[in-house]
């Protein structure tokens, strides 16, 4: 059977719309071709991603790294599950630990940031013998019934009803709130040590600090989820270990999004305390550490080593902080590295479109004023400076 999409935008929504579930607040884009921060679509048009598919595009659309190892593994193994051992996956584990704080020494490989966080809660259970979470008014954790329930941002919870029991919230940033609830029930505290969706928040490092004592004066587990801040997307390895957070290390980071380039991956990176605990068949699941997935995870960390891309965030990021100065209805800039959050004295949405009609996709997020920026880590100084004339020709207009 042949469906008919003529090839042009409109045939193409027409088409999706009909077929698939309407879940997704899209632009009007069809993808077609990605080159780095380029985005082709079907109808011969050039986007600048500045949104990197939703903080996916960590090295730049289709690096040609990644794809080579893509294109290689596929020729010998699509897969074969954890019950046999495989070259690939023994060493996308030995680089993703290789890149890691020191003190996390081993991984579990799972297919989304969801199933991320769903194992590392579960990996804290089980060390702990305790069940209670800990999470974060403004964090997101993903979809699935115990992510969504330590999801404490706007409806999220409601979606996900009923909640798995146990959930417990402070507020981001501010100690004595985790004291006041955070006690030797606790199994977990989760955080995301930058809060995207929220509108990109951040906390001072001493923040870090204090949770690492508290945890560790409680016996609780503390898990960062870097979902979106991990694999080079602050200009550092990960969130973890960095200046940031004060060179805190969690006892697991929860990983996903741009960790396979695009290849559907996920990840737990966990302490030998941790690891000491998880007994065989503890946790699985079919599709973690197949080949494909594995094989993007090793090229991926070598286009970003290779390219000296964690060097290029930080010089880029220092430069489009310098030149959004520039623009005066941004009112705060906020993030760390690709993840930045640019704050308007008004709703954001019109800028988002404005940008958008001039071929350049930012991101939204749960604060209408703060539009998002979580650019491929490929991103050039040429390319922010296009992107902030247009942002100034834009404001002039609206
Ligand atoms: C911080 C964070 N954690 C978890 C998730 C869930 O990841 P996934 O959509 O791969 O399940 C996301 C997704 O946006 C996220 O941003």
């Amino acid at each position: 059977m042949t469906v008919e999409t003529t090839g042009t935008f409109a045939g193409i929504a027409a088409s999706e719309e009909q077929f698939q579930l309407a879940t997704y607040k899209k632009m009007a884009v069809a993808a077609e071709r990605g080159d780095g921060v380029w985005i082709y679509t079907s109808d011969g048009e050039k986007y600048l991603d500045l949104y990197g598919g939703h903080a996916v595009a960590g090295t730049g659309h289709c690096h040609p790294h990644v794809v080579k190892a893509l294109r290689e593994q596929s020729e010998k193994l699509l897969f074969y599950s954890n019950l046999v051992y495989s070259e690939t996956r023994a060493k996308a584990a030995e680089r993703l630990v290789s890149v890691a704080p020191s003190s996390l020494t081993k991984a579990f490989f799972c297919n989304s940031g969801t199933e991320a966080n769903e194992n590392a809660m579960r990996m804290a259970r089980m060390y702990t013998s305790r069940e209670n979470v800990v999470t974060f008014t403004g964090g997101f954790h993903g979809r699935t019934a115990d992510a969504i329930s330590a999801t404490f941002l706007g409806k999220y919870r409601e979606i996900g009803k009923p909640n798995v029991p146990g959930h417990l919230a402070a507020e981001f940033g501010n100690i004595e709130s985790v004291r006041a609830v955070a006690d030797n029930t606790v199994a977990a505290i989760m955080l995301e040590p930058i809060q995207s969706m929220a509108g990109v928040r951040t906390a001072p490092p001493s923040f870090f600090r204090q949770l690492r004592e508290h945890c560790d004066q409680h016996g609780i587990v503390l898990i960062f989820d870097e979902v979106q801040t991990g694999v080079g997307r602050t200009g550092d390895w990960f969130f973890a270990g960095s200046e940031a957070a004060a060179g805190v290390v969690p006892d697991i980071v929860s990983l996903a999004k741009a960790l396979g380039s695009g290849v559907p991956v996920g990840a737990c990176l966990v302490t030998d305390a941790v690891a000491s605990k998880i007994r065989e068949n503890d946790l699985g699941t079919t599709f973690g550490g197949g080949m494909l997935a594995m094989a993007c995870v090793s090229a991926t960390l070598e286009a970003i080593d290779n390219d000296g891309m964690l060097e290029n965030v930080r010089t880029v990021e220092s430069h489009l902080r310098e030149r959004l100065k520039e623009v005066e209805q941004i009112v705060g800039i906020h993030g760390r590295g690709f993840l930045l959050g640019l704050e308007f004295a008004d709703n954001a949405a019109p800028v988002h479109k404005a940008l958008l009609d001039r071929k350049i996709i930012t991101g939204t997020s749960s604060d209408a004023r703060v539009l998002r920026l979580l650019p491929p880590l490929c991103l050039k100084i040429e390319e922010v400076d296009l992107f902030v004339d247009a942002l100034q020709v834009a404001m002039a207009e609206l």
